[in-house]
């Protein structure tokens, strides 16, 4: 077994840690943030991912994981190093390398020799050169190993991907690698830095393209009187197109998919090629989001314009409480704009949970503690987020509490004859 170090402990990073530790590596881990390093010795999770605290709490135990305060407490004795940094997006839409070569530089002086340097992030095209003139270590090889995580699926993501790609023009340090994985039953592929790099970017990309796609079928099955949920029934049994990913939403968002979208048309923008088909990609998510925001303001009726709109869901997706980038806040600040009140809820953000106001400070909503609580005396009810609890709301009373007869199901979570059954006017995405 390895000598692993991890920089960086947010959800890829404690992820990636956490499930080599698993693998029987001895890991340590390293952040900047000395309370954070603090609660993980403790065993305190900071995130929500299935299995994560189970995995932490069993590699504390074995001593197979350990957290440190400063990536050189991590690095000088360990054989390879994750880099796991944020790479925000800037403003002109490329990654922020900032963190990434802040790590390599804190690093250089420590690491042992022969280590190898391993890019977890999602960097740009040609990030491996940038670390390696970062660390000028000669002895030191930089490989890329993106990362297909899903939030809320990391764990699993991890342990049973669909594949393992490694980006490396040094053969043997590829080979070294891929052995931190022997114990994973996935194919492992090794190509040169840039394709692996590019194929992170690619992957997400396509990802939100198929999603624009069943995003603007949606729109068309409603302008045709289709029902969208079997014209992608009727798409997915075609292996070519699969079905996974082709539920429509209001819209796709999260912390990686607008980020990395725009920064592959930088990518390419940079590299001489106007990347138009993944701007169009863009835009038709964006127009996703205020279609949808147009759905709310028409489902409040004149005669009750001062009652507010109930929304329930918050995080990007449901599984995850994170608000990052998400599409419901997208749809909610256009609702907010044109003069609208909300009252939201979501399972996994309380009441006095300040992020949203932190991410959002123009976000003027009120955040209540159940879906009733906001139902009470509303002119509609609107679904943003497909969290399962939403499946079992109590349409009686609803019927009861609520001023309005206007539901907008924006994921098409519910089965329209149960509020239709309770006298409810229903609007779902495409059907
Ligand atoms: C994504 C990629 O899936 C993952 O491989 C990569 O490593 C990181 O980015 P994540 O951002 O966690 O993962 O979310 P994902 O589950 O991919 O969903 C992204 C967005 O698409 C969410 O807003 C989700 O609600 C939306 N979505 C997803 C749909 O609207 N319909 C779908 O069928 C699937």
């Amino acid at each position: 077994m390895a000598s692993i170090a991890i920089i960086g402990t947010g959800y890829v990073g404690l992820t990636t840690g956490a499930c080599f530790s698993h693998l029987g590596h001895d890991v340590i881990c390293a952040d900047i943030d000395e309370d954070k390093v603090r609660r993980l010795q403790a065993g305190e999770i900071p995130i929500v991912e299935k299995g994560l605290d189970r995995l932490v709490d069993e590699g504390l135990r074995s001593g197979k994981l350990r957290f440190v305060l400063g990536a050189a407490n991590a690095s000088k004795d360990a054989e390879f190093h994750y880099l796991c940094v944020p790479t925000p997006q800037g403003d002109d839409g490329a990654a922020d390398l900032s963190y990434l070569e802040a790590a390599a530089a804190e690093i250089a002086s420590v690491l042992p020799d022969n280590s190898v340097v391993v890019n977890k992030s999602t960097v740009p095209v040609g990030s491996t050169r940038v670390v390696a003139r970062v660390l000028g270590r000669s002895d030191v090889a930089v490989v890329s190993n993106p990362e297909f995580l899903r939030e809320g699926t990391a764990v699993a993501d991890f342990l049973q991907p669909d594949r393992v790609v490694i980006g490396s023009r040094d053969q043997e340090a590829a080979i070294r690698v891929a052995a931190l994985y022997s114990r994973i039953a996935a194919p492992i592929m090794v190509t040169d830095p840039v394709s692996a790099e590019t194929i992170k970017y690619a992957s997400n990309a396509f990802l939100a393209s198929k999603l624009s796609f069943v995003n603007a079928i949606a729109t068309l099955c409603e302008a045709v009187g289709a029902d969208v949920n079997d014209v992608v029934l009727g798409m997915g049994y075609d292996s070519r197109i699969g079905r996974e990913f082709l539920r429509p939403g209001p819209g796709w968002g999260g912390s990686c998919f607008p980020k990395d979208t725009r920064a592959l048309a930088k990518i390419a923008e940079d590299a001489g090629y106007e990347f138009h088909f993944l701007n169009e990609v863009l835009r038709v998510n964006h127009d996703q989001f205020t279609r949808t925001a147009q759905k709310l303001i028409d489902s409040v009726p004149a005669h009750l314009s001062d009652a507010h709109i109930a929304v329930l869901g918050l995080t990007f997706k449901a599984g995850t409480d994170d608000l990052r980038d998400s599409p419901s806040i997208e749809v909610l600040q256009r609702v907010v704009d044109a003069g609208l009140t909300v009252k939201a809820y979501d399972p996994a953000v309380l009441v006095d949970d300040n992020r949203l106001f932190e991410i959002y400070p123009d976000l003027k909503i009120e955040v209540v503690s159940d879906p009733y609580a906001a139902s009470e005396g509303a002119a509609s009810l609107a679904i943003l987020t497909e969290w399962d609890e939403f499946t079992w709301l109590d349409f009686d009373k609803l019927a009861e509490i609520m001023k309005g007869r206007n539901i907008v199901d924006a994921r098409n979570l519910l089965d329209p004859t149960i509020p239709r059954r309770r006298g409810f006017n229903y609007r779902g995405v495409g059907r």
